[in-house]
């Protein structure tokens, strides 16, 4: 029995795999999904800070959470520690999540253009400063997410000012911002973290199966586990590496009836919860039918069409066994 309880603050969690934040994909319906497949935690898309605390709030809070989809953490992305502060202040209220975590590693160019995400990397002071004010003011736990830093001193060195501004957890993807996704994630890097810190720590980067799951768990002895890009479409991996974990075994699965009927199951959580109309369903759709026979037909199509009820029509006639 390999999956661990983990507790973030004063949240103790069942086990220990987590539902990585996605911009665009992570929303409140896949979010269920995954969770009903055994994800113990999941994470908001990455929201913005200024977005929060200007007028377009309402908009960007439409949909983003539900009583059902407990425990969750909301991740919040800006740079200044007085907006993040607030913004974090209002997600405490309107919601009161479990956690709420702090992007410190994305790479990309929108976001580290205005000195948010992996940008705050290079100013250590910046980040202390940061983690601090949300300690000091919120009751909600905060946790933060990092990538790597070239340098393993760097590394280290933001990680324990991390730790010391509070935080209760902290994510670790074992790449630098300037791999964005290329190589592998550094299982030697993340071990040295978790080593040097005293709270849980949570290793990201490439699990994808059972094998890789139960790797990344003994090598860098981390307390939990977070699956991002594996679950895009295959929500059901959190069931597989569970069930891993926890017998030794792997579960026998037909991916063609698996991955079809999921698809209509998220249809379903998305109709229900009005987000048929603020997400990309064909790109979704293709995650949902990457691999599956028929697949190829089904992309042709999907090209043509626009709205999410011919999509659904045309799942229906491509895979008609399951849907
Ligand atoms: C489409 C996409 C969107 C992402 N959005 C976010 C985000 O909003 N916040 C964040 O911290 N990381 C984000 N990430 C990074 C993932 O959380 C994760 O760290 C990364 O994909 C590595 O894990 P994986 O190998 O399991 O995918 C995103 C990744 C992808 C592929």
């Amino acid at each position: 029995m390999k999956l661990k309880k983990l507790k973030i603050g004063r949240t103790e969690l069942p086990g220990n795999l987590l539902l990585a934040p996605m911009a665009d994909v992570t929303n409140l319906a896949f979010r269920l999904l995954c969770r009903s497949y055994g994800a113990d935690l999941t994470y908001t898309e990455m929201i913005s800070a200024d977005a929060l605390i200007n007028e377009n709030r309402k908009a960007v809070l439409k949909g983003l959470a539900s009583r059902e989809d407990r425990p969750f953490g909301v991740q919040l992305v800006g740079s200044s520690p007085e907006k993040l502060r607030e913004a974090a202040l209002f997600v405490e209220e309107e919601f009161r999540p479990e956690v709420i975590d702090v992007n410190l590693g994305c790479p990309s160019k929108r976001i580290t253009g205005t000195g948010c995400g992996s940008a705050l990397l290079r100013s250590p002071e910046l980040v202390y400063g940061i983690i601090s004010e949300l300690t000091g003011t919120l009751n909600t736990p905060v946790s933060a997410k990092i990538r790597i830093l070239k340098s393993e001193e760097k590394t280290l060195e933001i990680a324990r000012l991390i730790e010391k501004a509070g935080a209760s957890a902290l994510t670790v993807h074992g790449r630098t911002a300037e791999q964005m996704y290329s190589g592998n994630s550094d299982l030697a890097r993340i071990r040295a973290v978790k080593n040097a810190l005293s709270i849980p720590v949570i290793a990201n980067g490439d699990i994808r199966d059972e094998e890789s799951a139960e790797k990344t768990l003994e090598f860098t002895g981390c307390d939990g586990l977070m699956v991002g890009r594996a679950a895009m479409g295959t929500p059901f991996i959190f069931r597989r590496i569970r069930h891993y974990l926890e017998t030794g075994e792997k579960l026998e699965i037909d991916p063609q009836a698996q991955q079809s009927g999921d698809f209509e199951a998220y249809i379903t959580l998305l109709e229900e919860h009005g987000l048929l109309p603020s997400i990309n369903l064909r790109m979704h759709a293709q995650w949902f039918t990457k691999g599956l026979h028929g697949s190829r037909h089904f992309r042709e199509k999907i090209n043509n069409l626009e709205d999410g009820k011919s999509i659904v029509e045309l799942m229906k006639i491509s895979f008609p066994e399951k849907i």
